[in-house]
């Protein structure tokens, strides 16, 4: 789906790359600069995404189908509630993942990725992805020594080495992948540069 206002960054990548840490300086430099940002997230804290929060720690209480569909339904609402009536205001959207973790993560018991990218066709596209690259080994030793907490169900070594592969094996335009192995603000310093240029290319304005 396609909506002309506004402009919708998606980052993605798998967990422990610092997408939360990149998109806040990300916000916080966009806001400085005059745009009107709204920093948003999935899982959402909506009734699915919450939902999904309870699968952190047993992922086996529901079938992967069913996984799919929390994770599609909790992306409905956040599209209605949130995403299209930030764009329609002309706004930057900057969320926290977007379809492309379902194709990613769901991806790897799903198998049929382009069924799931289908299945979310009701959501607009990104006018860019930021993907964070990194090897699952690092980010992992990341999230245990960093924040000093357990790995929830989805972020175990064997999984993320697939949704990596996963991640690298899109190929649509709007996605601009970004290492993330390197001090936080050399990854933002590449970032701002990758949103200045498409903010450019989309001939998008933040302050009118
Ligand atoms: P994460 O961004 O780590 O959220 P939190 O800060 O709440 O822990 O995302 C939670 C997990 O959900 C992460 O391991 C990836 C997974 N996930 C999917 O499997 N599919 C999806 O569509 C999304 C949005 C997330």
């Amino acid at each position: 789906m396609l909506v002309n206002k506004g402009f919708l960054i998606a980052f993605e990548g798998i967990d422990g790359t610092g997408k939360s840490t990149q998109l806040q300086l990300l916000a916080d430099f966009l806001t400085a600069r005059g745009c009107e940002v709204m920093v948003t997230r999935e899982p959402t804290d909506g009734v699915y995404g919450q939902r999904i929060r309870k699968l952190y720690t047993d992922r086996s209480r529901c079938t992967p189908e069913e996984e799919l569909e929390l994770f599609i339904l909790d992306r409905k609402e956040h599209v209605k509630n949130v995403i299209i009536p930030q764009l329609n205001e002309g706004n930057v959207v900057i969320t926290d993942r977007y379809y492309y973790s379902t194709a990613a993560y769901q991806g790897v018991t799903e198998k049929d990725i382009q069924e799931i990218f289908k299945k979310n066709s009701f959501a607009p596209t990104p006018d860019l992805v930021v993907l964070l690259t990194m090897a699952p080994e690092v980010s992992i030793a990341r999230i245990q020594e960093g924040r000093g907490e357990d790995l929830n169900d989805f972020e175990q070594l064997d999984q993320l080495r697939f949704v990596a592969a996963n991640f690298a094996s899109f190929t649509e335009s709007c996605i601009q992948r970004v290492s993330a192995s390197r001090e936080i603000l050399q990854v933002q310093a590449e970032i701002r540069r990758i949103v200045m240029e498409a903010f450019i290319n989309k001939e998008y304005l933040c302050s009118e």
